[in-house]
């Protein structure tokens, strides 16, 4: 049995196909929005970045560009392995392995925290909040990713797919936590109709994914997110 975090959020699709959510991630937001957007409110270059849930570490090469130093952490052990092997040639990155509710890192170390579609979903997630307060540092930021179940072709399918979903009140916790929303929409671009097919199956029940297939014949769809943010 692989090593996981305690309190680690069950992660199906990259935890059972990490090669399919390669694909996905190559997929997201092909125009590059999010990346100039978390920059404008608060960039890196020269700082700690912390890529929480950093997975097989997809992220870390593009903020180790321009952080000093890059840190990522990931409650799964073989992912957190394969992020290190993803990073060996990038001394200004390290990887650990650990869980958004007991963060393996001193208090203050940290100026800017990224967290993509991982543990930070709303309600429930404020233990993971008070440790990003522990670790960052005065002037930092912390940048969430997340679906909006509210526009685009991607959110209408998330809501088919978790109907008790409630944007409202994913919206009204942010905003208790003191963070703020940038509506941000981005695309989901394939190279082939294997590749659409194998994402929608890792993060679809099987049925729902054909009807998708079905409903949008081409390569790519369009995908609304939230980036909840604030400074510290
Ligand atoms: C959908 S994946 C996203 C991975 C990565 N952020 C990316 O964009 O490639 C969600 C990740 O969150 C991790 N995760 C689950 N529970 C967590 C927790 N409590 N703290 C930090 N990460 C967690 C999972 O192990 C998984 O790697």
């Amino acid at each position: 049995m692989v090593e996981i975090a305690p309190g680690a959020v069950p992660s199906p699709n990259i935890w059972n196909s990490p090669q399919v959510y390669e694909i996905e991630n190559r997929a997201v937001d092909p125009d590059g929005v999010l990346e100039p957007a978390m920059w404008a409110l608060r960039p890196w270059d020269g700082a700690t970045v912390l890529d929480l849930g950093c997975g097989t570490g997809f992220h870390l090469p593009a903020f180790a560009r321009k952080a000093a130093r890059v840190v990522g952490v990931e409650p799964h052990a073989g992912l957190a392995a394969a992020a290190r092997r993803r990073t060996a040639g990038l001394p200004n990155v390290t990887v650990r392995v650990g869980a958004a509710q007991a963060l393996p890192l001193p208090d203050s170390s940290v100026d800017v925290v990224h967290v993509r579609w991982a543990y930070f979903f709303g309600p429930g997630c404020e233990p993971g909040l008070a440790e990003l307060d522990r670790v960052l540092r005065r002037g930092g930021a912390a940048f969430v990713i997340d679906n909006d179940a509210t526009r685009s072709t991607f959110g209408r399918w998330f809501r088919r797919g978790l109907p008790s979903y409630d944007p409202a009140a994913v919206e009204r916790f942010w905003a208790r936590q003191g963070f703020r929303r940038e509506p941000l929409t981005i695309r989901w671009a394939f190279g082939s109709r294997a590749d659409f097919a194998a994402v929608l199956r890792i993060e679809f029940p099987e049925a729902l994914a054909e009807e998708f297939l079905a409903e949008e014949p081409g390569l790519e769809i369009d995908y609304a997110v939230n980036l909840w943010w604030r400074y510290y």
